[in-house]
């Protein structure tokens, strides 16, 4: 993608959330993982510009906390327009803003999430060919109500733009309109700002002035038509659920695309900042969420939710909730497991039916099959968590660790009161209760347990089962 380095973008986020009637200003609602101007930041990123600048509401810090939540990269810079005079206002206001030698601006709605980088790219290119003062994005759509039509005389060439409530009857049924993207020459925009007024329905200044006072003072003006998809603009709260469904069917388009196996693409959620690799398996009714990525060959769903996460390859993940965790290659999880922040299974465990973790590391090919909560606790390699067992790191004062080592076999309902430490080879019998440590290969009974040296290995290697089959 060819870089802008004299081009700037103005980002228009100062509009209060009246028609949503929200406390949140308009542009921080979210869809498919962003907010609505973190959407159209993010299809700026690749452009290469020279700067970025959001107008923004006395809100801004909180926009400016959305972005960098948002893992985008670019900083913008922020101008603050108190009272929301309209899109005249808000682009003049930002103009001083702007870098000494930036010749071109973009200017973007911030409440327009499905606008693409690629059309902003056309648009760019559409106004350098033609060598326009500005160039204006418009699509024809089924139903214009809401927005800002475009007049054009007999010969097609631009009048003017008439936003709905100054807007003839006849004006009205025009289908063309304007979808809030503009391209404009600084120079020329700069002597036409100051021009606008306020005088119409709203009593706003508005931007769309600008292209009839433009050819007024005999400026040439474009336009670059796009599809009617990437219109909406979010007045509403019903708009913002059909941008977020388009976002989403982009998403699971673009990962069909590239490999990703969706089973059904309308009853999958996945936000557009996941990443999937080829020939994973989505199934129905997964949401999958924030910075996750899911490695190639694992299989998803169905029924997961999956946050700020990461899922290796060919790990099985089905009916669970998974936040802030690392699943690791050939791990399985689920049904109905719960895997809070800071777990990572390591390759080929498993946390299965009704298992809690928390900030616990399982270790490579350890199994927590059913019925446990594993808390604070780091559990070695080649390790049987039987049913129930429950790691107490509660003390009702503090927090404290469980450490249970490799190939340690811990029996069906035990409680392990942390701090503790099970050795090597050692095992805990069904029920017990654990205070304290376990020294490697000994095997902890009885409640409170008693401890039995030399016992541990011979249950933790199950003399009649062939090795490694599961137990408990
Ligand atoms: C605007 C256009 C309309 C176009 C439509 C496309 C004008 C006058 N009208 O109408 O032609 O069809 O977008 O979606 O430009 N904003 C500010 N400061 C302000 C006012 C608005 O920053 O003082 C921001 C808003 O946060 C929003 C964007 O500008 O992100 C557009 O404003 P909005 O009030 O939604 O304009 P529309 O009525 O939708
Ligand atoms: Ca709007």
């Amino acid at each position: 993608m060819a870089q802008h380095p004299d081009t700037a973008a103005i980002v228009l986020a100062a509009g209060d959330g009246k028609r949503l009637k929200s406390e949140l200003p308009k542009v921080l609602h979210r869809v498919a993982g962003r907010s609505l101007v973190g959407h159209v930041l993010a299809a700026l990123e690749p452009l290469g510009l020279g700067q970025v600048v959001v107008v923004a509401s006395t809100r801004a810090d909180e926009i400016a906390e959305a972005i960098a939540a948002e893992g985008l990269q670019l900083a913008p810079d922020f101008v603050i327009q108190e009272i929301p005079r309209g899109t005249g206002d808000a682009v003049r206001m930002a103009l001083p803003a702007l870098r000494d030698g930036t010749r071109r601006v973009v200017v973007l709605a911030g409440d327009t999430p499905l606008i693409r980088n690629e059309t902003i790219g056309s648009m760019l290119a559409r106004q350098a060919e033609t060598s326009s003062a500005a160039t204006m994005l418009t699509a024809r759509v089924q139903n214009p109500a809401g927005y800002g039509r475009v007049v054009r005389a007999t010969d097609g060439a631009i009048e003017r733009v008439v936003e709905q409530r100054d807007a003839t009857a006849d004006e009205a049924a025009i289908d063309e309109i304007n979808t809030g993207a503009f391209v404009f020459e600084v120079d020329a925009l700069s002597t036409v700002l100051p021009k606008i007024g306020s005088d119409n329905a709203q009593q706003e200044y508005y931007l769309t002035d600008s292209m009839s006072l433009l050819l007024a003072e005999g400026h040439p003006v474009s336009s670059f038509e796009t599809s009617a998809d990437e219109a909406i603009g979010v007045n509403s709260r019903s708009q913002l659920a059909e941008v977020g469904e388009r976002l989403r069917t982009a998403v699971t388009d673009r990962l069909m695309e590239q490999g990703v196996t969706i089973v059904d693409p309308a009853t999958t959620f996945i936000d557009s900042t996941v990443e999937i690799e080829p020939d994973a398996t989505i199934h129905p009714f997964s949401f999958l969420e924030g910075a996750t990525t899911i490695g190639p060959g694992a299989e998803v769903g169905p029924q997961v939710r999956i946050i700020d996460s990461e899922v290796k390859a060919r790990a099985v993940v089905t009916f669970a909730v998974v936040r802030g965790s690392s699943i690791g290659e050939e791990a399985s999880v689920g049904p109905f497991a719960s895997l809070r922040p800071g777990t990572v299974l390591d390759k080929g465990s498993r946390a299965g039916t009704f298992v809690e973790t928390k900030k616990t590391t399982i270790g490579e090919g350890s199994k927590a099959n059913h019925l446990a909560y594993l808390g604070d606790a780091t559990i070695g390699k080649g390790v049987n968590v039987g049913a129930g067992t429950i790691t107490c790191n509660w003390d009702g004062t503090e927090k404290h660790e469980t450490v249970i080592d490799d190939d340690a076999y811990i029996g069906s309902d035990t409680m392990l009161v942390a701090p503790t430490h099970i050795g090597k080879r050692a095992a805990t019998g069904a029920g017990s209760v654990v205070r304290g440590d376990v020294p490697d290969d000994a095997l902890a009974v009885g409640v409170p347990a008693r401890i039995i040296e030399g016992k541990g290995d011979k249950m933790a290697k199950g003399e009649d089962k062939p090795p490694g089959e599961p137990r408990g």
